[in-house]
């Protein structure tokens, strides 16, 4: 298991494994791969528990590491950005809200979205062993982002969500984040088609006119795949 990932978060993740057999758990993860591969949201990925738990196995060590990196870069660019809420968006298990626990002790309101049953059960079953109260006492609510009533958060994360929103959908998505930042949004999509979604998308349009500055990192360099990450503030 991947050594970067903080230590309760991987415990969590052991105990999860326990018991599975592994051999059926990389078939999981082989078919679940082969889907996103085809271009499957994870709506069609992801139906049941062991989706959920190949995903967790197999991707969020690196979605966490990407994630961790457009953290590191956001706080190195702000070092005095210390957030104290937070919204994690199409959170999935949780991996981006994890990754700004650690990175911001201060955050003591976790607020995540998704509208996929499985992920958000394993989300709820991983947060149950956190080491911070805060993230144990996230709210977790069922939905997509045009769902999104929470009030504004210091910061708010779309971690490998932007590329499954339909192009239809795309204004209303990013509006939707943007109007939930009350000081950062960061985007993080790299090395899916979603990276030149997320440059598309309107924010990108406006962000000069409100007084907001871009920042991209180039030169960050994501577990994965090896793309840009994206971080707006
Ligand atoms: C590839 S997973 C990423 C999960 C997590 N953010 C991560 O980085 O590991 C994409 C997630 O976005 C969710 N999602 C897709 N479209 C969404 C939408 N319109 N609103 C909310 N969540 C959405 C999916 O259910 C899924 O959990």
């Amino acid at each position: 298991m991947d050594a970067d990932l903080p230590a309760d978060l991987r415990r969590g993740l052991e105990q999860l494994m326990e018991g599975q057999s592994q051999r059926a758990l990389a078939q999981r993860a082989a078919a679940l791969s082969r889907r996103y591969r085809e271009g499957g949201r994870s709506a069609d990925a992801i139906r049941d528990r062991d989706d959920a738990l190949a995903y967790a196995l197999t991707r969020l060590p690196a979605t966490y590491a990407a994630v961790a990196a457009a953290l590191a870069a956001a706080a190195q660019a702000r070092p005095a950005f210390a957030p104290r809420t937070l919204i994690d968006v199409g959170a999935g298990p949780g991996t981006a809200a994890w990754a700004a626990a650690h990175r911001f002790p201060a955050i003591a309101d976790f607020c995540l979205i998704d509208d996929n049953a499985p992920l958000r059960a394993l989300a709820r079953a991983l947060i149950k062993g956190v080491d911070r109260p805060a993230l144990r006492n996230a709210t977790y609510a069922a939905g997509t982002l045009k769902d999104l009533v929470a009030e504004p958060a210091d910061l708010v994360i779309a971690s490998y969500v932007i590329g499954e929103v339909a192009p239809s959908a795309l204004a209303d998505a990013a509006d939707a984040l943007w109007s939930h930042a009350a000081d950062m949004l960061v985007v993080v999509e790299p090395g899916t088609p979603g990276v030149q979604v997320v440059r598309n998308l309107p924010v990108f349009g406006y962000i000069d006119q409100e007084g907001h500055a871009e920042i991209l990192f180039e030169d960050a360099q994501p577990v994965e795949f090896g793309e840009p990450l994206l971080v707006i503030e």
